[in-house]
């Protein structure tokens, strides 16, 4: 029997979610897109009205800025997973509600798991939220925390960085340092994969000495 790939089995689903109100308005769900195995998932808010139309996230000019500010990190679209907490448009483009983020969370969840990226970068506190409890997006931008088996990475939401002027420095920053924080990221996995394989060849003359 065929069965369907993961994403896009939980895509197709989505398109036809009415688990919230936001459906409502929805032309095109934004499920997210990027590579099936990718190791950095970036989470936004919620579709705008382009990516209402065309089906895809971050299109829009919030869109047009992270492609710059990924340009800048060196880190091709491509090669990442891009999403969003809700997957429909929130009308005029308001704050997704508590009840629509939970409905959609179970996607959102289940796209974590079938991607399982070893770092994820939050773009603005809705997302973060999910992720960092309690804590100010102000006070934590661009600060890499573990969270369970992944890295986690703060961001603002390049949108904020459009409407407040005077955020777009920190932004700007925050991305310039992404290419450190991944190497940082990396290299501390690297050692915990190391650590297993010499756990894993010390358990085998233990293993062995049964016989
Ligand atoms: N803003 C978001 O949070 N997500 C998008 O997909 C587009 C704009």
């Amino acid at each position: 029997m065929f069965v369907k790939e993961p994403l896009a089995a939980l895509a197709e689903k989505i398109s036809v979610c009415t688990k919230c109100p936001l459906h409502e308005g929805r032309k095109k769900s934004v499920p997210g897109e990027g590579p099936a195995n990718a190791e950095i998932m970036f989470i936004g808010e919620g579709p705008g009205f382009h990516e209402n139309e065309q089906g895809r996230p971050f299109v829009g000019a919030a869109g047009k800025f992270l492609d710059q500010l990924l340009a800048q990190a060196g880190v091709t679209r491509e090669d990442v997973w891009i999403g969003n907490v809700v997957k429909c448009r929130p009308p005029g483009n308001r704050d997704p509600l508590p009840e629509e983020l939970a409905a959609c969370d179970t996607y959102l969840e289940a796209q974590i798991k079938a991607i399982n990226p070893s770092i994820i970068v939050t773009l603005g506190r809705f997302s973060m939220g999910k992720f960092v409890s309690g804590a100010k997006i102000s006070a934590v931008h661009g600060q890499m925390r573990k969270v369970d088996d992944r890295f986690v990475i703060p961001m603002f939401h390049p949108a904020a960085a459009l409407h407040q002027a005077a955020l777009k420095p920190a932004i700007l920053a925050d991305f310039a340092n992404l290419p450190e924080l991944l190497k940082q990221a990396r290299a501390a996995q690297g050692k915990s994969v190391r650590e297993e394989e010499i756990l894993k060849q010390n358990e085998k003359p233990k293993q062995l000495s049964l016989f």
